[in-house]
């Protein structure tokens, strides 16, 4: 047919021909930057668990943030056993008034062994009180209720109430707690809260003198997420939740090594009940001169088991890191000797039993007990955070040895040092590569202009090798633990653009993860984080939205795009086989709007395509609690008819495209 037809072309027509493609550059706009996606020839699988959290208890992020206790050391375990309790002083005209009664902190006879520590009260006048000063205060909202519980033991007093007063000193909720015998027995009573306050307190008073003991002391949201009674704040598990995050990883971080071996992250001592949970310091207490924490512990209310079912209600992949046998290596270095790390690996092994045995395992029966006989479905662990060395090597060795004998369908994660490049970098890899890894985790807190000039460190990785976990990273506007870091668009760009190049090699690079997630305003020792919040409100940085756009639009397949970063243009592309969508995503870094063409070949597009666009023409632009959204996604729809695609891409932006394709 086609030499027929060519045959009977006037010549006229021949000139049309030869000068179509001039005429179709004509139309397009000026300097439109050409963004060619094919379609036809989809790359590697996606990883469904791609972008993920990670989730370490720094910054106040468990006890005083994701876990809503209000009473600070509950369990008076704190190493200052008062630590965040007071009697209450009265005052009058000669100054303070001896307190009528006092605080004692007693060890015999006491609640259960992991939880050796109680107060005894002793009254000598009615209305004797102590408070508690909460994470930074408490923050209660008007018609929200609590519970109070505590476990009590008393031949004396019948009653002991709690009251909760405002920044005024003004009452706004009161419960009690009565019925008391000469045993240790937990009673509980609901407090509702009259108004809203930020820094509220947290009274205790009893109307009868006498002696009363009292510990796990507990001023608990009933409204949690899902409400659930040892559960977790709502408000900071929703945006969690929004993120669609691939998969979870927990609890950290540095905490899992801890500062020494002692005071590392056992999880056997997080599950079960909450009163038998071993209270210890957390790591980073103590970290950082210009940011001391003394009240900082780790009380477990928050457990491995809380964890695995956090993460299967926000449909990630649980990821947990264990210790190795090593402390941390910026502090102690403590190793365990290979002759002591039976009891690690056993940890290990443990765990995988506590997260899918059957409920007749010794750790399935737990897991059971506590509520969720379905397994958790655990296929990766962590071994070892943030390790390098020989001294990690061995150890690795001794847990691959056992982990892959019993449980050969367990991945296992290991680190490749605190940088990203340089010798413990290079010579973490060519061990890793050696010893046939599974997933090696990296780490990158560096500059914007690191993530920018990164964003093609993936295009020549060994293919054939252990698969990347870009585990932990941030931009640093200032530098690395700068307390100058801010969480600004700046930062935030420069990692959209990076991850561009994460997804491009989605191949070879399986996870990634924003690091750290949450901070408390008052209470935090690290930045920037993702999440920040206060004892009532929360909001996601900029940063935090280009994880949630990436995370929300991953796509199932790689497709070909170009220019894959050129001119302060970053793309990437995806199919989406369940909803036969492509999906592009480009960040223009530039201060000026951009005209573009997204050239589609192998499909035909048509339809409406959604559109979700993050950004501001404002570098500096972050949010805030009064401004919570002022750098957040957008959506909008273009219709589409034909694999030519217009778009105006907003100054320094990140826009998705979800184009229908057939
Ligand atoms: O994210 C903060 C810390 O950075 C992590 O605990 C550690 O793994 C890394 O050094």
């Amino acid at each position: 047919m086609a030499p027929n037809r060519m045959r009977r072309m006037t010549p006229f027509a021949i000139l049309a021909l030869a000068l179509l493609p001039a005429f179709l550059l004509s139309q397009q706009p000026k300097n439109a930057a050409v963004i060619a996606v094919d379609a036809a020839h989809p790359g590697a699988a996606i990883s469904r668990s791609m972008f993920g959290i990670f989730f370490e208890d720094i910054n106040f992020a468990a006890d005083g943030g994701l876990y809503p206790e209000l009473v600070k050391n509950r369990s008076f375990e704190f190493q200052e056993a008062l630590q965040g309790w007071h009697q209450t002083m009265g005052f009058s005209s000669k100054g303070i008034d001896p307190p009528k009664g006092e605080l004692d902190v007693r060890t015999d006879d006491p609640l259960n062994e992991t939880n050796p520590h109680y107060l005894r009260v002793r009254v000598e006048e009615p209305g004797y009180s102590f408070w508690n000063s909460g994470y930074r205060g408490v923050g209660v909202k008007k018609d929200a209720e609590y519970r109070f519980s505590a476990y009590v033991r008393t031949s004396g007093p019948r009653s002991i109430r709690a009251t909760i007063t405002d920044e005024k000193g003004r009452e706004i909720g009161t419960a009690r707690l009565e019925g008391f015998s000469g045993q240790w027995k937990r009673y509980e009573a609901v407090l509702r809260a009259t108004q809203t306050a930020q820094h509220a307190q947290l009274n205790f008073i009893v109307e009868e003198p006498g002696t009363l003991d009292i510990d796990m002391v507990s001023v608990f949201p009933l409204d949690t997420w899902k409400h659930r009674e040892n559960g977790l704040r709502k408000d900071l598990v929703q945006l969690l939740y929004d993120m669609h995050p691939g998969f979870l990883r927990f609890p950290g971080g540095c905490i899992v090594e801890g500062r020494q071996l002692a005071t590392r992250y056992r999880w056997k001592t997080t599950v079960g009940d909450i009163a038998q949970r071993k209270t210890i310091i957390n790591r980073w207490n103590l970290e950082f001169d210009q940011r001391p924490a003394q009240d900082y512990f780790q009380s477990f209310g928050l457990g491995f088991y809380e964890y695995f079912q956090l993460a299967e209600d926000i449909g990630a992949q649980p990821l947990p890191i264990l210790n190795c046998g090593m402390a941390c290596q910026f502090n102690s270095s403590e190793t365990a000797a290979l002759g002591q790390l039976d009891e690690y690996v056993k940890d290990a092994l443990d765990l995988i039993d506590f997260a899918n045995g059957p409920v007749t395992s010794p750790w399935g029966k737990l897991r059971a007990q506590m509520g969720h006989p379905e397994p958790f479905h655990l296929t990766m662990i962590g071994v070892g955070n943030e390790q390098w060395g020989p001294r990690y090597f061995e150890r690795y060795k001794v847990f691959a040895a056992a982990l892959k004998a019993s449980h050969p369908e367990i991945k296992l994660v290991v680190s490749a040092g605190p940088s990203p490049s340089g010798d413990l970098f290079d010579s973490a890899w060519s061990t890793w590569r050696q010893l046939n890894a599974d997933i090696v985790d990296e780490h990158y807190y560096m500059s914007p202009e690191w993530f920018f000039a990164n964003t093609g460190r993936y295009d020549h990785y060994d293919r054939s090798g252990p698969k990347v976990f870009a585990g932990e990273y941030a931009a640093q506007t200032i530098q690395s633990t700068s307390s100058e870091n801010r969480n600004n668009w700046q930062a935030a760009i420069a990692e959209a653009a990076f991850m561009t190049g994460l997804e491009r090699n989605a191949d070879v690079v399986r996870m990634a993860s924003y690091a750290p997630l949450m901070a408390h305003v008052d209470a935090w020792q690290w930045k920037p984080d993702a999440i920040w919040f206060d004892n009532l409100r929360s909001y996601g940085t900029p940063n935090f939205y280009v994880q949630s756009v990436f995370a929300n639009n991953v796509g199932t397949r790689i497709l070909p795009a170009t220019p894959e970063a050129e001119d302060g243009l970053y793309t990437s592309a995806s199919l989406d086989d369940s909803t036969h969508e492509v999906i592009v995503k480009v960040i223009n870094n530039s201060p000026a709007a951009r005209p573009a063409e997204i050239r589609l070949t192998g499909i035909h597009p048509s339809g409406t395509a959604k559109v979700i666009t993050l950004g501001s023409t404002d570098l500096s632009a972050e949010n805030s609690f009064d401004h919570p959204t002022a750098v957040a996604p957008q959506s909008s729809t273009l219709d589409v008819r034909s694999g030519t695609i217009s778009v105006q891409l907003r100054p320094y932006s990140l826009t998705v495209y979800r184009i229908p394709a057939q």
